[in-house]
């Protein structure tokens, strides 16, 4: 383990001590393991009931005729049944005790133990289980087992690959082979039901008992879509068994995919000649090379902050496709079957900037698969009768179209209601824009807009130009019919997010040509002949400066559309202290919420999240409490948007209230709203909470900018991150902002308004 000090591992180390069914699903998820490519919910390799098994692989779905793209189940590995004189075992038997679960969120390692107690027999048997996913081999997930035998037991071990898995009902694979091959590998062979992409699974198991390897003891067996090892073996007081699985997952999808199962066959016996440390200590490598890059440290009353922050951190890396740009981020990441894997505005707006600031090559494919989207963006603006691009809210494969479903249960009376964020929640057009944008803004990558960014820039301003209407009456463009990042407000005009974000993209799409004209006349030209650049010019400075902004009344109040501020107002307590997501549902139709003035989640502070210097500080204090006021945080994106809000307006209380609501919303004892994934846009909210708002580091005029507003609990924060190459390690106290180039570059850096130049190591108070 390369992470050992006690130190160290309180911010690191996630333990769970009390096993119970109804914590099952919620530790599943939190504890889950994945490299980007495979994600593997933490269910216990022994049978019981209340799990969620559940193995995906990034970008691998499947389509049912009337049904939407969704991530497929693959089989299942992690079962190991283990039974003693014929009874089976588990954490959960009422013969176990002393148990514990621990994440170790630097290493990647899970590992679960307990002591059985068999009944009516001397001795117990202690049992501990080791797993990780490689962070440096994307097929292969590893598992250990060391059983240490006080009496003397016979002791039976089942291992398998399960198939056997369904999806809310639907079955996504067909077999194509099933059985063992030489070297006792497990194998099994399928494809997408209706995809027809192909996927097989290997899964050999070696068996020690005190360090020496028992072979030729494995009885193999299969039945409908499950192919299983057996081992019957006898241990004496004292004995050590020791159980090494090596499991391996490969997708026509693979980059490196050749289509001849010899060679997956040959890959995985090569990695099964390895053992169990060498493999965790190459993964641990990588882990430690990704933590490098993006450690945050928080000195906290509260020990545990960092800890959650940290393991926010982590579900981003095991969620990232890290080298792929045909896959992006999922709402649930990989650890769950949630959104069935579709990727939304989430992605851009809160995952992206991370990976931005920590890891550009990653954050640089992600921008890349909207690009490769950009073909389905087209056909989805040509299907609604504009032009340019027209992102889908909800996405999934290369195809690039729309995903969102048509229908939902969400009514008190349960009946299917009509899905209109396909067709009305626009906004995710500019989110696509406006974080594919601030990734080259934040690396400084100029190749990449010029191939990639600026037509994604372009073509999405294009979009909005077709889609503003003109009010004759008011002599203005306007947006209607929309929805806005508040949800529980559809077909409104108006929004204030939407309108405000579409003017961002309108305006940087002009300055992006006016750039270009000046600076590179041959690209100017090529994209002018595709793109119809100087059109789009000149169409953005005639719209542009008529398109409705709303702004503050005599209120002082900005409206979240035409009508938000005419609302009914009503009690929202009840539901916004609930801990249970969706409670107005309970006494409201979406309708119905429609005419209340009451929020989902943040509308109008999205927007002051993402452009700081929009308003004057007065107003946006204004309207973050008459917000924060009226909004139930019913979306897991919300808290942390006021959070940074807050904390950039130096109420750093309220901040911090916000920020561990953030925290608890997946990692709290008590919650278990992540019980079918983690929030993978709460967890970026999270990191940007800490970084922008409580470090607060962002750009300005191109230049990085720090305005600490550090809650009172903290005595400091260390971030780690990159700026156009240059990376940094900026540590931040109450008094002091300690800028640290780490590669020697220099760069200028604003600290609470002040210019300062770094190249090594300066120290400011602030
Ligand atoms: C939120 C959206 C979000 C989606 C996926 C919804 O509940 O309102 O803003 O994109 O979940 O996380």
């Amino acid at each position: 383990m390369i992470i050992s000090s006690t130190e160290e591992k309180s911010t690191y180390i996630l333990e769970e001590c009390d096993c119970t069914a109804n914590t099952q699903k919620k530790y599943e998820t939190v504890m889950c393991l994945g490299n980007g490519y495979l994600g593997m919910r933490s269910a216990f390799c022994e049978e019981i009931p209340e799990q969620t098994r559940l193995t995906l692989i990034a970008g691998l779905y499947d389509k049912q005729p009337h049904e939407e793209e969704e991530l497929i189940p693959l089989p299942d590995v992690t079962p190991l049944s283990i039974a003693v004189e014929g009874e089976k075992i588990s954490p959960l038997h009422k013969n176990s005790s002393e148990y514990s679960r621990s994440l170790n969120v630097r290493s990647g390692l899970l590992t679960y133990q307990y002591r059985y107690s068999p009944k009516d027999m001397e001795g117990d048997l202690l049992v501990k289980h080791s797993r990780f996913v490689s962070m440096a081999q994307k097929n292969l997930a590893m598992f250990e087992t060391d059983i240490v035998s006080e009496g003397d037991f016979e002791l039976e071990l089942v291992s398998s690959i399960n198939a056997r898995i369904t999806v809310n009902g639907t079955q996504h694979t067909f077999e194509e082979e099933r059985t063992v091959l030489d070297n006792d590998l497990l194998w099994y062979g399928g494809r997408a039901a209706i995809a027809g992409t192909q996927f097989r699974v290997g899964s050999k198991m070696r068996i020690y008992v005190n360090g020496a390897e028992q072979e030729g003891i494995q009885r193999y067996s299969t039945e409908r879509r499950i192919v299983s090892s057996t081992v019957r073996i006898k241990l004496s007081k004292g004995d050590e068994l020791r159980i090494i699985r090596y499991a391996t997952y490969y997708t026509a999808n693979d980059i490196d995919w050749t289509g001849r199962d010899e060679d997956i066959v040959e890959r995985t016996d090569s990695v099964c000649q390895k053992n169990f440390e060498y493999l965790l200590l190459e993964s641990e490598k990588e882990w430690d090379s990704l933590w490098r890059t993006c450690d945050i440290s928080v000195e906290s009353d509260d020990a545990s902050e960092n800890l959650k922050l940290r393991l926010a951190m982590y579900h981003m890396m095991i969620m990232c496709p890290w080298q792929d740009d045909r896959v992006s981020i999922a709402a649930k990441g990989l650890t769950g079957m949630g959104y069935a894997g579709h990727v939304f505005w989430d992605c851009e707006i809160f995952n992206l900037p991370f990976f931005s600031y920590t890891n550009p090559m990653a954050a640089r494919n992600l921008c890349i698969y909207r690009y490769r989207t950009l073909d389905g963006a087209r056909r989805k603006a040509r299907k609604y009768g504009y032009v340019g691009a027209m992102y889908p809210w909800e996405s999934a494969s290369v195809s690039g179209d729309e995903q969102s479903p048509e229908f939902k249960n969400y009514s008190p009376d349960n009946t299917p209601r009509r899905v209109t964020c396909g067709d009305i929640e626009q906004h995710v057009v500019c989110d696509v824009a406006y974080g594919v944008y601030s990734y080259g803004q934040v690396t400084g990558d100029r190749g990449f807009m010029k191939k990639y960014g600026l037509e994604i820039l372009f073509e999405t301003a294009a979009f909005w130009l077709s889609r503003l209407e003109y009010n004759e009456q008011k002599d203005r463009y306007e947006i209607r019919q929309v929805t806005g990042p508040d949800e529980y407000k559809e077909y409104v005009d108006n929004d204030v997010f939407t309108n405000y974000a579409v003017a961002w993209n309108l305006r940087t799409a002009l300055d992006e040509i006016d750039r270009l004209r000046t600076e590179d006349t041959e690209a100017f030209n090529a994209f002018d002949k595709r793109l119809g650049l100087a059109n789009l010019a000149d169409g953005i400075g005639k719209k542009l400066p008529r398109l409705y902004l709303p702004t503050a009344n005599d209120d002082g109040l900005i409206p979240q559309n035409d009508t938000y501020l005419t609302l009914k107002r009503i009690d929202i307590s009840k539901y916004k202290n609930s801990g249970i997501n969706r409670l107005i549902y309970r006494d409201y139709s979406l309708r119905e919420i429609g005419g209340l003035m009451v929020s989902k989640q943040a509308d109008l502070i999205q927007l002051f999240s993402l452009m700081p210097d929009l308003f004057p500080s007065d107003i946006i204090r204004k309207n973050f409490d008459f917000y924060e006021d009226k909004c139930i945080h019913d979306s897991s994106l919300s808290l942390s948007a006021f959070a940074t809000v807050a904390a950039r307006l130096g109420e750093t209380d309220i901040a911090h209230g916000l920020f561990k609501g953030a925290l608890d919303t997946d990692f709290g004892e008590h919650s278990t709203l992540c019980n079918e994934g983690i929030h993978a846009a709460n967890c970026g909210g999270i990191w940007q909470t800490a970084v922008f708002g409580f470090a607060g580091i962002g750009v300005f005029e191109e230049t990085l900018r720090i305005e600490p507003h550090i809650p009172l609990a903290w005595r400091n924060i260390a971030v780690r991150l990159s700026w156009r190459g240059c990376e940094l390690q900026i540590t931040l106290d109450n008094k002091n902002v300690t800028v640290e180039s780490l590669n020697g570059k220099e760069i200028y850096v604003f600290v609470s308004g002040k210019e300062i130049r770094v190249n090594d190591r300066t120290t400011v108070t602030y």
